[in-house]
């Protein structure tokens, strides 16, 4: 470890004392730094193709430029490239348009189109934000036009110098899509594989200064310098070849910080975080994806912790608590360097997540961070949850005092179903699986009980998401997925920004074995009953509400007296038997009310992803030397689909003994030890069915 650390700090210090130089690593990779960037010039396509066409007939932008060996791969996007050839595609997004070769050696999922273009509609109101308070105005084709356009920002003495704003106060100067803005941001695409996402910056938002587009895949970055000149925006974007972490370390030991920094990894991106958090500006933009989401959905907690420090539950929540996870893990890490996060925007679809969050510097705010994260008490009978904050901030006037929380806030058991709280000890090899030590009648899957830490504070900020919504609402059309990026925008307005988790419906009526109460129904009786509700974009069937459990508990006995299930049937230790041998307190309506239905869902927006094309998900990742593993691929046509087949003829599942129910149970029916009511899936919840063992 000691070893490795000097080895680490010894190529910090030489990649900073020698800021000319090309270092080769221990791998015999070479790592360009990024200062020379602009400065070396060669042409990609003369080092892919050994000639280069304009260069034989003279006409070669850069050939009074200093030449690199070729195999120095610091390119520019101004250097030639040539046309798409044989057995190439072009694939076109947004205003983009993008050469693959046909050996699909660099990464490309078109299923994260919509991660794309929400990037591009997050970031221009970030720009919008940032630059007007600089008084330029940014146009954003197809918005209504900008009256005011004085300066060309892109050259001149003029441009530089800070534009006044006239009486009205509206703003001067005028940013337009691809071309250089001086006031404007820097950005960089850590990840970059095509560089598709950065060639859609250039094209698609206003107010850049400059986008460097980095991989550490030497095909990956051919192929960017390549695509950055096919669409012509060599002007904007900079190629890179580098580890991302080295880049970013480099930046932020030069004090020249991005504006904005983007990272979308396979998988996991706890590894760039570090460096992240330091490289990004004061008050700049991380928008950073996470699509290990086995991991982050509770399949391997401990895997969960080992990355981002807090342990995930397969809880019905798990897809907001992936988005809690990776916000604690950026604040903790932030918070080494007195610095800290403010999330904008945070999002769960399809496979992925992806959070947009600004980081700040500040001593007093970084001793809040202790109280703005919590534990989550994750009871495995009848899904109650708990928080406990890990510290207390309690203000004396306009000062703060800082102390350790208090807790815990449940008892051994759970006061509704009274199953265990603790985690159950590991079963001796070979032994059935219990669920909660000391119930023997429950043998099913062992779960983790105790999750996180994991971020207690808003999600969103809902200002900041209205002004996205709002501009995408004046420019119908911008974006490929806009229809979906509004309705999930919507989504996420409605949500109740001081309710962590939610519970869903179907989940609270299969822990009781009843029929499950309308959408509708079941948000009624909560307002009736004087609470606040919402949805989560995170799930569909998601309850967000502050009423405390035992009301949530109390409306479930309520409907259970309208519709009775068969006690007869219960098992005395069963977390239904327990629930419903108590009288509720409340009498539920569940009269539909008109402001129980939120106006995304009234308004028929579209909030959830239909599958795009067959066999989607995660791409592969491409090989070192070039090339996609297919075997993913292959994996996922073998297994997808497998349980519908199952289901349809469903015979070898019948007269699977469910211990949980002490019955025989018909076919797929759904497991109710957390929830599975719509007959696919077990309790254990997305993304793996871990309870149909008999
Ligand atoms: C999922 S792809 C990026 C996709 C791209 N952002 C897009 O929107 O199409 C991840 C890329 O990260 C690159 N990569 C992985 N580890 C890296 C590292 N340490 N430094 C730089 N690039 C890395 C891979 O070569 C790969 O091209
Ligand atoms: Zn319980």
């Amino acid at each position: 470890m000691k070893a490795e650390f000097a080895l680490l700090a010894w190529f910090m210090r030489r990649c900073i004392r020698q800021p000319g130089r090309t270092v080769t690593t221990g791998r015999g990779r070479r790592f360009p730094p990024p200062k020379d960037l602009p400065a070396r010039k060669l042409c990609p396509s003369k080092d892919m193709e050994g000639q280069c066409p304009q260069e034989a007939n003279g006409s070669h932008p850069e050939q009074s430029e200093e030449r690199l060996p070729t195999s120095d791969l610091a390119m520019d996007a101004g250097s030639c490239a040539g046309p798409v050839q044989t057995g190439e595609t072009v694939i076109a997004e947004g205003k983009a348009k993008i050469i693959f070769p046909s050996a699909n050696e660099v990464f490309y999922n078109p299923v994260q189109e919509f991660n794309r273009d929400l990037t591009c509609a997050v970031i221009t109101e970030f720009i919008r934000l940032q630059l007007s308070a600089k008084g330029i105005q940014i146009a954003v084709p197809g918005e209504e036009k900008v009256e005011k356009v004085v300066v060309d920002l892109s050259e001149g003495e003029e441009a530089g110098s800070e534009p006044a704003p006239d009486e009205e106060g509206a703003a001067r100067a005028v940013a337009a899509v691809g071309e250089v803005c001086k006031e404007g941001v820097r950005i960089l695409e850590a990840l970059a594989a095509s560089g598709l996402r950065s060639i859609r910056f250039a094209k698609e938002v206003p107010g850049l200064r400059a986008v460097v587009a980095n991989d550490f895949s030497s095909k990956a970055v051919e192929l960017m310098a390549r695509n950055v000149e096919f669409n012509g925006v060599g002007h904007l974007v900079t190629s890179s070849l580098a580890d991302a972490r080295m880049l970013m370390y480099q930046q932020k030991a030069e004090k020249h910080p991005f504006d904005i920094i983007d990272l979308d990894p396979y998988g996991s991106p706890a590894t760039f975080l570090d460096a992240a958090v330091q490289a990004v500006s004061e008050g700049g933009l991380l928008c950073v994806t996470c699509t290990d989401m086995a991991v982050m959905a509770g399949n391997s907690g401990e895997t969960c912790y080992s990355k981002y420090g807090a342990m995930s539950i397969k809880g019905k929540f798990c897809h907001e608590m992936a988005l809690r996870i990776i916000l604690h893990s950026l604040d903790l890490r932030a918070n080494c360097y007195q610095r800290y996060i403010v999330p904008l925007l945070a999002v769960s679809a399809d496979f992925y997540i992806r959070v947009f969050v600004r980081v700040f510097t500040g001593q007093a705010t970084v001793k809040a961070s202790a109280s703005k994260q919590a534990l989550v008490y994750n009871c495995v009978g009848c899904g109650t949850h708990h928080f406990q904050r890990l510290g207390k901030m309690t203000s004396h006037g306009s000062n703060f005092k800082y102390s350790a929380a208090s807790g815990p806030p449940v008892g051994p058991s759970c006061e509704h179903c009274h199953q265990r709280h603790q985690v159950s000890p590991p079963a001796p090899p070979g032994a059935p699986r219990s669920r909660t030590a000391g119930h023997a009648a429950l043998t099913c899957c062992s779960l983790p009980q105790l999750g996180g830490p994991m971020w207690a504070e808003p999600l969103h900020d809902p200002a900041f998401v209205q002004r996205v919504l709002s501009a995408l609402g004046s420019n119908p059309g911008r974006f490929g997925t806009q229809d979906r990026i509004q309705g999930v925008l919507s989504m996420v307005t409605e949500e109740l920004s001081d309710v962590p988790l939610y519970y869903t419906l179907d989940c609270l009526s299969s822990t009781i074995h009843c029929n499950t109460p309308s959408l509708l129904q079941f948000r009624s009786a909560l307002l009736h009953a004087g609470y606040r509700v919402s949805l989560s974009h995170a799930c569909k069937n998601a309850i967000k509400t502050d009423a405390p459990p035992s009301v949530l508990w109390d409306i479930m006995r309520c409907w259970e007296r309208l519709h009775p299930v068969k006690r007869e049937r219960l098992s005395d230790t069963s977390p239904a038997f327990h629930i419903l041998s108590v009288e509720p307190t409340l009498q539920a309506s569940f009269t539909v009310r008109e402001d129980a239905n939120p106006k995304s869902r009234k308004q028929g927006l579209k909030r959830f992803q239909e599958n795009p094309e067959a066999y989607w998900g995660p791409k592969a990742r491409a090989k070192a030397g070039g090339g996609i593993s297919t075997s993913l691929q292959d994996k996922r046509k073998l297994h997808q689909n497998k349980r519908k087949e199952r289901a349809e003829d469903g015979g070898h599942l019948k007269n699977i003994p469910c211990k949980r129910l002490k019955e025989v149970r018909t076919g797929w029916g759904g497991c109710e030890s957390g929830g599975g009511s719509g007959g696919q899936r077990c309790g254990s919840s997305w993304p793996r069915c871990g309870c149909n063992t008999p």
